[in-house]
């Protein structure tokens, strides 16, 4: 700060000199014309004498130089503290800087008294103040800064008006901050004042002084500091163990947990360290599990050692006479100070449960005691009986001994039988315990292996244990057929055999489908087989011969029975006479009239289907009709022919057939155009006869094996040829086994 001390005192005085008035124009005598310029002419005593002026000096009229009165003991002239000036004959003073003359002129001449005194520039308004004090001293004065404020450059003194110095207070800066500290109450910055501290929460102050502020205007470091507390070691709790400690520092925790087997009975698991340093809240309280008395389950026995802290035992077990039918079989003492709610289930002991047959001849049954390993002996009391007796024939007893709880015992019983076994045993209790099962053999042994032989034949294995015994089989016969619907083969037999392997034959017609029921009938036990009959060649033809004459002849034709099997179809075949011998009834070869084979083996004229044909139909052969797909061509005048009627019954892939020699024609007038029907009952026809039977089963399943052909004549000879056929294989099938 600039003090006011800068003011300009001294003011720039001026000289001004002053010329003393000249003498000129006053009468002089030549003496005074003489003087010197510088000298005026004084009258002395009545003589003109020319004077130097004042301040001249010399003889007034050569020469008058200036008088140097400041070299003349100017000091003396001026006084003290002046400065002396000299002037063109004259002279003045001025006071020196910091001295003023006391008339208060600035020039002054010091005959009058006038001196120069010192001026008091510290009266000088406005000079004190700014923190500075004022000391006037001759000529000058100095300025001092003020208790607490100081010179910038060092310097004690200043002048204020020479200067732009000003006084500074003394002041030290912010003061130093604390680690961990922070500064409390009011402090100044001026050398010597202290700032005090206090530690953050958490932390202490140690000895030491506080920082203060120096005459330096720097704080001097404090030599107390803030330091953290420290809890130390954690307390340590009753049965419990430090899980977990943060640190020992202010705020730190500590978290404890019961040892294992105890539980927090009170108070908290975590401890904190405080500000004081000391750990706060370390009040937990650990008390050992105790489950107490444990559960009750019903039927069980308790095993247990009395412990009742954690992870104690207590076991269960099934009072007598009560079995282990799931669960676990202990609880144990759990950290909620309760034992575990098990389930343990024990049912009363059963000696037999759940007993079932099975395969027919075994029984197997759960034993539940409970007790492992425990043999336990069954006897067996079996009493069989046959289906067809009324009294048991077997009566055993046998004692099964075993430790296993689901025994399976398997029985060497007879087929076809009916058993009680009766099995006992002996209770914990000590008491029998029986049972009865009734165990029924299977009988489907005594129809094994059925089997349909020869078309008529049945077989099988009877697989009764045992040879002895004998069986009595009844059978009951039905035959159908579709194309007879008033037909029916019934009959009814038995049989009684003791033959592992028994055979019968039944008595069966052709072509008829056949279902036999046998059946055991004291075993309840019936088995249906079905069975198909082939049919057989269909019988001969019911013929009346005929010899006659013309294109045209008329001929009767009766309807067959279907004796063997379904009549199909009837056939009027015409060969030339002479090729007769040749025909052979099963050969097909004979075909339409219009075939190139016509003249070897003759044709087939006429078809009927056995449906369309009417008993005694008349049929006119060569009438120009077609019959079926065969031509009935009109006969040849003058030649011979043979006329055969052949019967064709078809049946299940099976074709059968039978011929007779129908007619003989003779046309050996070709004008003669008439038929003559001769009834031969005798062998004395003109044509000798032959009965033929031709019977041939062709069998589409397996080879066919023709007929040899039979020796023909178209004369009256009846031959009845038998064929050997084969047959096709019956087709068995055997169905409605039914069991018991
Ligand atoms: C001038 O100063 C001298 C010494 O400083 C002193 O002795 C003397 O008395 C002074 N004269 C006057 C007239 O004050
Ligand atoms: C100076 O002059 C003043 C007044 O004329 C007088 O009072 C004073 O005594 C003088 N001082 C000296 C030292 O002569
Ligand atoms: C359990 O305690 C009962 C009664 O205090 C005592 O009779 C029994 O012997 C104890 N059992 C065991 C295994 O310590
Ligand atoms: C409990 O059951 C286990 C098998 O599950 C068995 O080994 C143990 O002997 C039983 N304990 C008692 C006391 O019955
Ligand atoms: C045990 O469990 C059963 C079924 O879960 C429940 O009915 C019974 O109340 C429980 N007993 C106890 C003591 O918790
Ligand atoms: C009886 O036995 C059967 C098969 O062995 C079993 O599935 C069933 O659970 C048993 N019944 C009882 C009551 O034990
Ligand atoms: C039934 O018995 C037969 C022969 O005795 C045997 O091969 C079969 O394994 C048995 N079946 C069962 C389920 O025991
Ligand atoms: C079977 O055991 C019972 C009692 O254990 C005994 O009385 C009986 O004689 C035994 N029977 C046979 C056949 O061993
Ligand atoms: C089974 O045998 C026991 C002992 O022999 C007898 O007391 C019981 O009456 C018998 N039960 C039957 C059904 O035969
Ligand atoms: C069929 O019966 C005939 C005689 O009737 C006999 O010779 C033949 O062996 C039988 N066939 C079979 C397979 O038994
Ligand atoms: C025999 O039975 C079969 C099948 O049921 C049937 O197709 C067939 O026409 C029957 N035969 C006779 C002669 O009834
Ligand atoms: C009839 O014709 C067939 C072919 O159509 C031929 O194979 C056969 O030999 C002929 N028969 C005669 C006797 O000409």
């Amino acid at each position: 700060m600039r003090a006011g001390c800068s003011r300009t005192l001294g003011l720039l005085l001026m000289l001004m000199l002053t010329a003393l008035p000249p003498g000129a124009g006053q009468p002089v005598s030549d003496v005074c014309a003489t003087c010197h310029v510088h000298a005026t002419c004084h009258q002395i005593e009545g003589k003109s004498a020319c004077i130097c002026n004042y301040g001249f000096v010399g003889n007034g009229r050569t020469h008058c130089q200036d008088k140097d009165e400041c070299q003349i003991g100017a000091r003396k002239i001026c006084g003290n503290h002046t400065l002396c000036h000299n002037t063109h004959g004259s002279f003045y003073c001025v006071c020196l800087d910091g001295f003023r003359a006391s008339n208060n002129d600035q020039k002054f001449i010091p005959n009058d008294g006038t001196n120069c005194t010192d001026i008091d520039e510290c009266e000088e308004p406005g000079l004190c103040g700014y923190n500075a004090r004022c000391i006037n001293t001759e000529g000058s004065y100095e300025c001092y800064c003020n208790d607490g404020y100081k010179l910038e450059n060092g310097e004690r003194s200043f002048h204020p008006n020479r200067s732009s110095d000003s006084c500074k207070e003394i002041r030290c800066g912010s003061p130093p901050e604390m680690k961990h500290g922070y500064i409390v109450g009011n402090y100044s910055l001026v050398p010597g004042s202290t700032v005090h501290y206090e530690c953050e929460e958490g932390f202490y102050s140690d000895e030491g002084k506080s920082s203060y502020c120096n005459e330096n205007e720097v704080w001097e470091p404090a030599t107390l500091s803030c330091k953290g507390v420290d809890c130390g070691v954690p307390p340590s709790v009753l049965n419990a163990h430090q899980a977990f400690v943060s640190g020992s520092t202010y705020g730190s925790e500590v978290t404890y947990s019961c040892v294992h087997g105890y539980f927090i009975a009170s108070g908290n698991h975590t401890a904190v360290c405080n500000a004081r340093g000391q750990w706060d809240g370390a009040d937990l309280v650990c008390k050992e599990i105790d489950c107490g008395k444990p559960l009750l389950i019903p039927h069980t026995e308790v095993i247990w050692d009395n412990s009742t802290t954690l992870l104690s035992r207590v076991f269960y077990k099934c009072k007598e006479g009560y079995y282990f039918s799931g669960g676990r079989n202990f609880s144990q003492c759990t950290l909620d100070q309760k034992w575990e709610n098990i389930t343990y289930i024990c049912k009363e002991e059963e000696l037999f449960s759940n007993l079932t047959v099975f395969n027919e001849t075994c029984v197997k049954w759960q034993m539940r005691t409970g007790r492992l390993g425990v043999q336990k002996t069954y006897m067996f009391h079996i009493l069989g009986q046959r289906w067809d007796e009324k009294t048991f024939s077997e009566d055993v007893i046998l004692n099964i001994t075993t430790s296993e709880d689901n025994p399976k015992v398997c029985l060497d019983l007879n087929s076809g039988s009916n058993y009680v076994v009766n099995i006992t045993a002996i209770s914990s209790m000590n008491v029998p315990v029986s049972v009865s099962v009734a165990v029924q053999t299977k009988v489907k042994e005594a129809f094994n292996n059925v089997l349909i032989f020869n078309d008529t034949c049945l077989k099988w294995q009877r697989n009764v244990r045992g040879a002895d015994t004998e069986d009595r089989y009844l059978f009951h016969v039905q035959g159908q057929r579709w194309y007879q619907k008033e037909f029916l083969h019934e009959m009814t037999f038995s049989l009684t055999t003791r033959k592992q392997a028994p055979e019968v034959c039944f008595d069966l017609q052709p072509g008829t489908n056949y279902s036999v029921n046998i059946s055991m009938v004291a075993l309840n036990f019936s088995l249906l087989v079905s069975m198909a009959t082939q049919i057989t060649e269909p019988p001969f033809p019911d013929i009346e011969f005929v010899a006659a004459k013309g294109s045209a002849p008329l001929l009767r034709l009766r309807k067959a029975e279907d004796r063997n099997g379904p009549i199909s179809l009837y056939q009027v075949i015409v060969l030339p006479l002479g090729l007769q011998s040749t025909f052979v009834c099963d050969s097909f070869a004979a075909a339409t009239f219009f075939s190139n084979a016509t003249d070897i083996k003759g044709y087939v004229a006429a078809e009927f289907r056995a449906k369309d044909v009417a008993d005694n139909m008349s049929v006119a052969l060569g009438d120009r009709h077609y019959y079926g797909k065969f031509y009935n061509a009109p006969l040849k005048l003058g030649k011979e022919y043979c006329v055969f009627l052949r019967i064709i019954s078809e049946w299940n892939k099976v074709r059968t057939q039978s011929c007779a020699v129908w007619a003989q024609i003779k046309n050996s007038s070709p004008t003669l155009q008439y038929m003559t029907a001769v009834v031969l009952g005798s062998v004395a026809a003109v044509c000798l006869i032959l009965f033929l039977s031709f019977s041939a089963a062709r069998s589409y399943l397996h080879r066919t094996v023709h007929s040899q052909p039979a020796a023909l004549a178209c004369e009256g000879v009846r031959l009845s040829a038998t064929m050997d056929t084969a047959r096709a294989s019956s087709l068995v099938q055997t169905e409605n086994v039914s069991m018991l």
